[in-house]
């Protein structure tokens, strides 16, 4: 095992060389709650695979003076359409975990969506950075503790509210099971008392038993009508879902398969991108994850109809590899990329983007 970097080597220059470098610092119990996926891990690894069946073209004589990276989300501005995805338990790869993020976070003028499994407590996190917070939220099955913690967020001025809905049970990571993973002690959900098992373990007797306590539409309608924040449903990956959450007046969207931890062999995030955007037609925003590792994956998720992008895997490697300076360098390094590959593509704002005609391998089927 490697020590964790105070300083950036002159190799660290992309996303892959942070995966590099973090799986040689990382425990190996910490890497198989990082690394793995569901079952055969088809949905993981096509996640990223897929981006590159996906091809841009130039248009380098575009006027581009102005040019910037902001988007406006819920009356917002953002600073860049690259957001830091809900990723619980960041204390397993840092002393520092969440807070650590949020200092990049800060430095970067990012917005940091933290997990409602963060191992610092919402207060710790809020008060390292002064870019927007999202609170993401895994339904508890009492409703009052869930209404507690959004009015905490609420409180502590978090901006929007992410409800997932892609991971009512623990996916069945074998790499995970394999390695008997467990949080070490000093890790844990603290910001939620008396942890849904059902997120925590598979140790039902009877798995089917767990049914009668997972969240339903009816809780996403009552939580919207009892918060002041934006609502924004994470872990779509199917146009009805999509649908349903337009007319239930929710806020947003996101298209994720939770990095192919929940359910294996979901298509690829960004090949059901499209489809959603196209039932979706602007009604709402669609934020999107899975597999995002270069600037020029964030301009192919824009040009099919994202607003914005997270990344999730990628902070855990940048707070593996080196703490606070890691994930700010990572952000660094997408937002360089995305500016870059705007020159070249001829974009001069993320609504240009959006115009981009994006090239498909002739073999290559989007759904
Ligand atoms: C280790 C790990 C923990 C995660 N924890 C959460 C979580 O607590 N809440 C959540 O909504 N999504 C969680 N996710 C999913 C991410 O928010 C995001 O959807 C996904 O990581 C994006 O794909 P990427 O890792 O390829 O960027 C987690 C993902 C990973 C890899």
């Amino acid at each position: 095992m490697n020590e964790k970097l105070n300083f950036i080597p002159n190799d660290l220059v992309c996303l892959k060389d942070y995966e590099r470098y973090a799986k040689k610092i990382m425990d190996l119990n910490s890497l198989a709650y990082v690394c793995s996926g569901a079952g055969d891990e088809v949905t993981f690894r096509r996640n990223e695979e897929a981006f590159s069946n996906i091809f841009l073209e130039t248009n380098t004589l575009e006027d581009l003076k102005g040019a910037n990276t902001k988007i406006e989300l819920f009356g917002q501005t953002y600073e860049t359409p690259i957001f830091l995805a809900p990723v619980a338990y960041q204390k397993l790869v840092d002393v520092n975990g969440e807070i650590a993020t949020a200092q990049a976070a800060n430095a970067m003028n990012t917005c940091m969506c933290v997990s409602s499994f963060s191992s610092c407590t919402l207060e710790d996190i809020s008060s390292y950075t002064n870019s927007p917070l999202w609170f993401q939220l895994y339904i508890q099955p009492d409703m009052n503790m869930n209404l507690e913690l959004i009015k905490k967020a609420e409180t502590l001025g978090f901006k929007a509210l992410v409800i997932t809905i892609d991971a009512p049970i623990s996916g069945l990571r074998n790499t995970e099971q394999k390695a008997e993973f467990c949080l070490p002690q000093g890790v844990s959900a603290i910001n939620i008392e008396n942890l849904n098992p059902t997120q925590m373990t598979n140790n039902f007797e009877n798995i089917l038993d767990i049914t009668k306590i997972l969240p339903t539409w009816k809780d996403i309608e009552f939580i919207k009508k009892n918060t002041k924040l934006p609502v924004i449903l994470k872990g779509i990956t199917s146009v009805s879902y999509a649908k349903k959450a337009i007319e239930l007046e929710l806020d947003a969207i996101v298209v994720s398969n939770h990095a192919g931890r929940t359910l294996d062999t979901l298509p690829a995030s960004i090949e059901i991108l499209p489809k959603i955007a196209k039932a979706v037609n602007g009604k709402i925003p669609i934020l999107f994850d899975g597999g995002i590792k270069r600037g020029t994956d964030i301009i192919k998720a824009i040009a099919m109809g994202a607003s914005a992008v997270m990344i999730g895997r990628p902070i855990m490697y940048g707070l593996a590899t080196a703490g606070a300076l890691g994930v700010a360098h990572t952000l660094k390094i997408l937002k360089e990329e995305l500016e870059v590959s705007m020159i070249f593509t001829g974009c001069k704002d993320i609504e240009q983007i959006k115009e981009i005609e994006l090239i498909f391998n002739n073999n290559y089927q989007l759904h």
